[in-house]
């Protein structure tokens, strides 16, 4: 199939790069020429695994990037709309860039197009992008409006969009609903999968996954309520383990126990220091603001993004616990993504619990494997930006762990011992064991665990650990 993806943001550049890779013609298209070049040239602008291998694999060849939006319709059967839709002040998300681009289509369809909705956006837009495209003399049967919402997460997503727990079609006719099984049929059909240079399966992936065909509406929604749920499990768990801590029981036993039940399930039951990133803060308030304008107020969303926020401030108190006062304090940490294995810092917990530390009077020494470069653009000059995780400890009060990456999980906790000037760590992201950090010399806050120090000396192997004052 010939396919325009318009916007070359995290969702466009990883849509069109997979579907290159599914076997399609993409011509991705951006109105940001210094971006394109950069594409051009090889250079790949985000942090996501895999996605270097499959621009190098497909670049100039089944995939080509444009400034030319009308000659990319002009070519394409189908055409995914993945333009910002950033949030107002208001909270709506701002569908302006979305309808620019629904004003040039009209003038380039050359045949039947069916135009696709894969930015996240609020009900009822496709039905604005059919206004938008009749208004500007398009014939009523050249085109339809589908809805294709992505599930995809940062630093998985190209796995996920091989791999995903299934796929949604929204859409309104056969017609339209055949083209995009067309786009999708390898991997609903499994022949992707065949393949000797697919990307890895992981784990516990479930192939072919299933096609879901829906209304263009319903899925709008899907996608809104999706991130919502996630975001509201991830704000319950926070609220359990306050209530663990409060009461002395253990967050990840309760996880465990919770979890183990299928009704639940296991996933997105990690508390932290709340979520963030460039999704789930943003569709929280579009999906609360679309709710409103439809007459129902969601007020368990404004409770979930409540219970968000408190978790920062719930982590700000435990580092003042363990610390006393903040002015003058010297704190390793580690970690500025919003979450482990990506580089973006949008709405990142872990960027607003720095800047609220700097403005304590913290002297800050961070380390974090893909962001720092990002960061320095939104950070105060004052921070010191370390090589390693080691380097950032060096010295410091304490360590704070306030990114989830793999390899924070796996430090040499001896050599870390050995940096700080007081083996006190705060781990945000419950990463280590409190009982073997104590065996280990450790004085170890984390959330909805009680907080343990260790043994006076000596040490007495397999000793439980003593409490500390406070979690
Ligand atoms: C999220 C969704 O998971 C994707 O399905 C969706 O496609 C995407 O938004 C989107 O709308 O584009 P993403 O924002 O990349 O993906 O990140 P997640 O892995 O969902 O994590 C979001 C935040 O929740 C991070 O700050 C993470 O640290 C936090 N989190 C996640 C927790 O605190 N606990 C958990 O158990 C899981």
């Amino acid at each position: 199939m010939h396919i325009a993806i318009v916007g070359s943001g995290y969702v466009g550049l990883v849509a069109g790069a997979c579907f290159a890779d599914l076997g399609h013609q993409v011509i991705l298209v951006d109105n940001d020429q210094k971006k394109l070049d950069a594409l051009n040239q090889g250079q790949v602008p985000i942090h996501e695994k895999f996605l270097p291998e499959l621009l190098d694999r497909h670049r100039g060849r089944t995939l080509t990037f444009s400034d030319d939006l009308r000659s990319a319709v002009e070519a394409s059967e189908a055409i995914f709309i993945a333009v910002g839709t950033p949030p107002t002040e208001q909270g709506n998300a701002d569908l302006s860039y979305v309808e620019s681009v629904a004003r040039i289509i009209p003038s380039a369809i050359n045949g039947y197009k069916v135009i696709v909705e894969k930015s996240t956006v609020p009900v009822y837009t496709s039905e604005w992008i059919r206004k938008i495209i009749l208004r500007n003399a398009a014939a009523p049967d050249s085109f339809d409006v589908a809805s294709n919402p992505e599930f995809l997460r940062e630093g998985t997503a190209v796995t996920d969009f091989f791999y995903p727990d299934r796929i949604v079609v929204g859409a309104d006719n056969e017609r339209c609903a055949s083209v995009l099984r067309a786009i999708y049929a390898p991997l609903t059909d499994g022949s992707y999968y065949r393949r000797a240079n697919a990307i890895p399966r992981p784990d516990r992936a479930q192939i072919p996954p299933p096609l879901i065909l829906t209304s263009t509406k319903s899925a709008e929604l899907i996608k809104h309520a999706s991130n919502a749920f996630l975001a509201m499990k991830i704000s319950f768990i926070n609220a359990v383990a306050s209530v663990c801590e409060a009461v002395g029981a253990n967050v990840q036993q309760v996880c465990q126990g919770i979890g183990t039940d299928s009704r639940i399930g296991p996933k997105f039951l990690n508390p932290g220091i709340g979520y963030g990133g460039s999704c789930f803060p943003k569709d929280l308030m579009a999906f609360r603001a679309v709710a409103r304008e439809s007459g129902y107020e969601f007020r368990l969303l404004d409770e979930v993004m409540r219970i968000n926020e408190d978790q920062r401030q719930r982590f700000l108190r435990k580092v003042r616990n363990a610390l006393w006062t903040l002015r003058g304090k010297r704190l390793g940490v580690l970690g500025l993504a919003f979450k482990g294995g990506t580089d973006d810092i949008r709405e990142s917990p872990a960027i607003l619990l720095v800047q609220t530390l700097v403005q304590e009077g913290c002297q800050i020494a961070v380390y974090d494997p893909a962001a720092q470069e990002r960061a320095r653009e939104v950070l105060n000059a004052s921070i010191e930006y370390a090589s390693d995780a080691y380097e950032a400890a060096r010295g410091a009060d304490a360590l704070l762990i306030l990114t989830e990456w793999d390899e924070f999980a796996s430090l040499d906790l001896d050599r870390l011992h050995q940096q700080l000037k007081y083996p006190i760590v705060i781990d945000g992201r419950n990463l280590y064991d409190p009982e073997s950090m104590a065996a280990r010399g450790f004085t170890y806050y984390s959330v909805g665990r009680a907080a343990v120090m260790p043994e006076a000396l000596p040490l007495q192997a397999g000793a439980p650990p003593r409490k500390a004052s406070s979690s």
